[in-house]
């Protein structure tokens, strides 16, 4: 039975994959060599990876992918994608193209402010917590003076102040809610270095407040951290055209039309299928959102916390047919960077970021947006037409190939097989099976 073990992080990489492989791993005499042969024969580089996180064994790729043919404000980009999910990439290339041919997509950010909060107990006279609180204002700005120094020689910093009194939902709770302009920062350190400053310079003052010394009653910190939710970080992207032009040779462009703005609807008031229609949309998001190296963690949990807004969850995009005209958009919080964190240290995240021509990070919001509501278009397309199987599936084929260890021959028998065949799992098997037989 494995028992605890302590100054783990002190030990070698190789001391490490031990420890495990006796602990763990000790019917697996392959183990090791999994784990040994992802690492990167460059040194440098696997150092540079080694030092992401702390006890690193080894790398987990994932495919880095490209979708081509997004014109977004009449500018092509290729989108650099990461994912694991077969289907993804093309169905970002298929929309991107469809929309291509149709006008492309337009986008615009609405909004950049973040913000985070000093969260409080006082269960004293709210009066005098106020009072306080307009009192030392102006310390508590002066304070991150030298915190916000760069952010502000370029633009951005502080941008405003606030007590929230949350006693009516939670007795003695209230916050300081700070708001902020993180430019092309996603803005995570430089926000929580912001308020930890604040916080103390709050508790440093209290102690000496004439108000709280009367009845001994003094605020306390609970922690300061910035908030995912980022209603007041928002884009906007949409397509649009004429439902004749939604006219393809095996759909119907009003038809389709109809049928799409009602799926749209269903998932704006049905949460089981909103959630479903919404992970859709984040299969586009998160996979450029990773390839970019920003916090895929963050931006998923401040857009499901948008989608639930007004009380209940549901779809990030909406869709309407006015004057003949389809129109599909999508609005959702993005708080993302292009400088800091892993956006200049992971070779391929720098690539990424050339292959989107530079992008600041009012750019990147855009084509992230884009990204979300192309997938969205895609999923709902094959739903309300073929269904999501059939090109699911043509896109798991090679997945399903690999498992059952077929040759490159036979993958490519398999292929022109497929193009008139269901695909599952034990199709797939049988027709291995037949053509081996056949070959022996
Ligand atoms: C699968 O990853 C995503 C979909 O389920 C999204 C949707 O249903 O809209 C196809």
């Amino acid at each position: 039975m494995a028992q605890p073990v302590s100054g783990f992080s002190k030990k070698t990489k190789a001391e490490k994959i031990k420890w495990l492989a006796d602990t763990y791993l000790q019917d697996d005499p392959d183990a090791i060599q999994v784990l040994k042969q992802y690492w990167n024969d460059n040194p440098l580089l696997q150092q540079l990876h080694d030092d992401f996180i702390e006890n690193t064994l080894s790398n987990y790729y994932l495919p880095f992918g490209i979708a081509p043919n997004f014109l977004i404000n009449n500018k092509l980009f290729a989108l650099p994608m990461v994912t694991e999910e077969s289907s993804v990439v093309a169905a970002a290339s298929n929309a991107a193209k469809f929309w291509c041919e149709r006008g492309g997509f337009k986008a615009e950010v609405i909004s950049t402010e973040k913000n985070g909060q000093v969260h409080i107990n006082y269960f004293g006279d709210e009066k005098k917590l106020t009072s306080f609180f307009n009192q030392i204002k102006p310390k508590l700005i002066g304070n991150i003076k030298s915190i916000e120094k760069n952010m502000k020689a370029r633009g951005g910093g502080l941008l405003e102040l606030s007590l929230v009194d949350k006693t009516h939902i939670l007795e003695g709770y209230y916050y300081i809610h700070a708001t902020f302009e993180t430019l092309d920062a996603m803005g995570a350190n430089f926000i929580n270095s912001c308020l930890e400053n604040m916080a103390q310079t709050l508790e440093n003052e209290a102690i000496d407040f004439g108000l709280f010394k009367e009845d001994n009653n003094f605020p306390e910190v609970v922690m300061s951290i910035l908030s995912n939710y980022v209603p007041e970080c928002l884009v906007r992207a949409e397509v649009s055209c004429n439902v004749e032009k939604l006219t393809t040779k095996n759909q119907n462009g009003k038809e389709f039309a109809e049928k799409f703005v009602r799926a749209i609807d269903i998932a704006k008031t049905e949460t089981r299928r909103a959630v479903t229609h919404n992970k859709g949309i984040m299969n586009g998001v998160d996979a450029v959102v990773i390839a970019t190296g920003n916090d895929f963690r963050a931006v998923e949990a401040g857009v499901h916390a948008y989608a639930a807004k007004n009380s209940y969850y549901s779809s990030l995009t909406h869709a309407k047919i006015e004057d003949n005209i389809f129109k599909f958009w999508i609005e959702m919080p993005l708080a993302i960077g292009t400088i800091g964190g892993l956006t200049s240290l992971h070779p391929l995240t720098k690539l990424a970021f050339k292959i989107l021509q530079k992008p600041n990070a009012k750019e990147l919001m855009k084509i992230i947006a884009v990204a979300g509501l192309a997938q969205n278009f895609a999923a709902v397309r094959s739903l309300v037409t073929t269904g999501i199987q059939k090109g699911h599936m043509k896109m798991h084929l090679m997945n399903i190939l690999n498992q059952l260890k077929a040759t490159s021959a036979e993958k490519d028998e398999a292929v022109k097989y497929f193009k008139e065949t269901a695909i599952s799992h034990s199709s797939v098997a049988t027709f291995l099976e037949n053509h081996r037989n056949s070959k022996n």
